[in-house]
């Protein structure tokens, strides 16, 4: 049996997820790839030795699968599958895609939290790390939908890491800023390249997946003592959710 600590990451199929699953891996963890996407996450895990389990954490039995899989320990739990969806005015906002992002983004992160917590408690010390975003900080124009579900982000670690304290569990939240991974903007602007692309145009040097993944590790292999609640992280060429510097 494998004395590797163990670690999971949902949303690992791309982005950010995949990223950290590869830099905790390297860090010596036994890495649970968790994503719908099964191609994409069987591969990853075969190549830094961990385990692909399908997941859809808007699905309460998909869920339970994943907590099955994971087993009675865990020490490491990233909640960063999440996203966003569309991007309109509240005037002519739709409701249903609203709704997919806080599913996704909150009350996926709940139900994951729910089913995965015993484990994390039985490893005698857990780190439980939640992906928010610097949407979780701020308001823009046409981003309510998602500013409104990453501050539920933000509320909801905030409100765990009362509720358990006391326990060996630590609670964190890594909230990044501009990040160019491949997948984002695609999926917020419903496959259409380059309205995703105008979003990074002309800024010298977004974060990478990789900046996100190194922060996140950090997070995760600090001593047991020592909490990072919150951990903000953007370009330098980004001061503000507003003010970016392009050329
Ligand atoms: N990129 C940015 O600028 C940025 C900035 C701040 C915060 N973030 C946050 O960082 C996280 C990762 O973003 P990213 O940039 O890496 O985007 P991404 O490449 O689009 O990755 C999103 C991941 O979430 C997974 N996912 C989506 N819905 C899921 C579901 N229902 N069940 C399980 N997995 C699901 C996707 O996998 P499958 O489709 O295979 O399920 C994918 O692996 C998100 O929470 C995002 O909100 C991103």
């Amino acid at each position: 049996m494998s004395t590797r600590r163990v670690a999971v990451v949902t949303g690992a199929s791309s982005g950010i997820g995949a990223a950290t699953a590869r830099a905790l891996a390297a860090q010596g963890f036994r890495v649970v790839c968790a994503a719908r996407r099964t191609d994409r996450i069987e591969q990853l895990a075969a190549e830094i030795d961990g385990l692909a389990v399908a997941c859809d954490v808007t699905d309460a039995e998909s869920v339970a699968g994943l907590a099955g899989a994971v087993g009675d320990i865990l020490h490491v739990l990233v909640n960063n599958a999440g996203g966003a969806f569309g991007s309109a005015p509240v005037e002519s906002a739709d409701a249903e895609q609203w709704q997919a992002m806080y599913d996704v983004n909150v009350v996926g992160l709940m139900r994951v939290t729910q089913a995965l917590l015993p484990a994390l408690r039985a490893s005698g010390d857990a780190v439980l790390i939640n992906v928010g975003s610097t949407a979780g900080r701020n308001a823009y124009e046409t981003g309510a939908g998602y500013t409104a579900a990453k501050h539920g982000t933000k509320v909801v670690t905030q409100t765990l890491r009362l509720e358990l304290v006391g326990e060996p569990i630590r609670v964190s939240e890594v909230a990044p800023g501009m990040v160019h991974t491949e997948e984002f903007s695609l999926v917020r602007f419903g496959g259409d390249q380059a309205k995703a692309d105008a979003v990074y145009a002309g800024v010298p040097d977004p974060l990478m997946a990789e900046d996100v993944a190194d922060a996140i590790t950090w997070v995760a292999t600090r001593p047991a003592h020592v909490n990072i609640d919150e951990l903000v992280i953007k370009p330098r060429a980004q001061a503000a959710q507003h003010k970016v510097h392009r050329v």
